[in-house]
């Protein structure tokens, strides 16, 4: 039995699958290919399929950091599986799935007294996200709790844990590409009473409500700060808060986050991005950098 045959026996595929309601923005054309990996040997059988049909890969966790382009992507789409979602506490150490939620993670781990991960709250993405990008918010970064990864290397088939220094961790970069599926991790904790870990998830919960856009569609931080400085305080200096291209506009609450009304596309979204970019190298000669992943193509 071919890798193919084996993963649609064991009804891991979707063709044309529409990729918007698997992300935050809800925009976005279908994929070729959606593959559901829950374990290594799914993704040894995936790594067989893609040495005999070579294709573009993404790795999708919860969606929360892409813009997928209106026309789709034309490749395989990668999600973990059920068996991947769950988490477990043991001397003190988080083994999580890499498809686990990270504010389920920071909520129930503060419930069990352990600390630490509270940060976690405030980031809507998973596990396998976060690993991949280096997440972080409030003064801390996945690299600071990590201990090892468990890494399915796409190409090969080869699976293997590396520690949070092998994966050589900055800020929102690693060293996994787009063929690099993090499978699970575990994290570090620390001891800390109940109350003292629910009330940080309290503050961190209030003070995103107070500085970025909750309830419209967005992926979060649209760029990457510059070195010494904010990508949304740039931005919002040169007043253009509130700047609109079709259905997407730059937010009022947090001039780094671009929100999507219902009718928005994602060539909306992109071509604010595109003009935020050039009105910011043109005043300050500062080239941002993307922090969200722009999947397909755009015009
Ligand atoms: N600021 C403005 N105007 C704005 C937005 C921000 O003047 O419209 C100023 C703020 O007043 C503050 C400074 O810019 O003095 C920094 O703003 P903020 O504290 O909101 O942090 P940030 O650098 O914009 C980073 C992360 C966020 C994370 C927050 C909180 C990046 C690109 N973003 O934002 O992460 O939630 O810190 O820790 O590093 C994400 O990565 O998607 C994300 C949301």
């Amino acid at each position: 039995m071919s890798g193919m045959e084996a993963l649609e026996a064991k009804g891991r595929l979707e063709r044309n699958l529409p990729l918007g309601p698997l992300t935050t923005y809800r925009f976005g054309g279908p994929a070729r290919l959606v593959v559901t990996v829950d374990g290594a040997d799914d993704a040894r059988l995936l790594a067989e399929v893609l040495a005999t049909e070579p294709a573009p890969v993404l790795c999708l966790g919860r969606g929360s950091n892409v813009l997928v382009s209106d026309a789709g992507f034309d490749g395989v789409v990668v999600r973990l599986g059920p068996s991947l979602n769950a988490w477990s506490l043991q001397d003190g150490l988080a083994r999580t799935g890499g498809a686990l939620p990270l504010p389920r993670l920071a909520r129930e781990s503060a419930r069990l007294g352990r600390g630490g991960l509270e940060w976690m709250t405030g980031v809507p993405g998973s596990v396998g996200g976060a690993v991949r990008m280096n997440a972080g918010c409030h003064g801390t970064d996945t690299a600071e709790w990590l201990e090892t990864a468990v890494v399915a290397d796409l190409d090969t088939g080869a699976v293997s844990s590396r520690t949070a220094g092998e994966l050589e961790m900055g800020y929102r970069t690693t060293a996994l590409g787009s063929r690099d599926l993090v499978l699970s991790a575990v994290f570090r904790t620390v001891d800390r009473p109940v109350e003292e870990a629910e009330a940080q998830i309290r503050e961190i919960t209030r003070w995103r409500r107070e500085n970025q856009p909750g309830g419209a569609a967005n992926a979060g931080s649209v760029f990457k700060n510059p070195p010494g400085d904010s990508a949304g305080r740039i931005i919002d200096s040169l007043g253009l808060k509130g700047l609109r291209i079709g259905g997407a506009s730059v937010s009022e609450r947090h001039a780094n986050f671009f929100v999507a009304e219902a009718d928005a596309s994602a060539q909306d979204v992109h071509g604010l991005i595109v003009e935020v970019r050039r009105r910011v190298a043109e005043a300050t000669g500062i080239v941002l950098e993307p922090e969200v992943r722009l999947v397909g193509e755009f015009g």
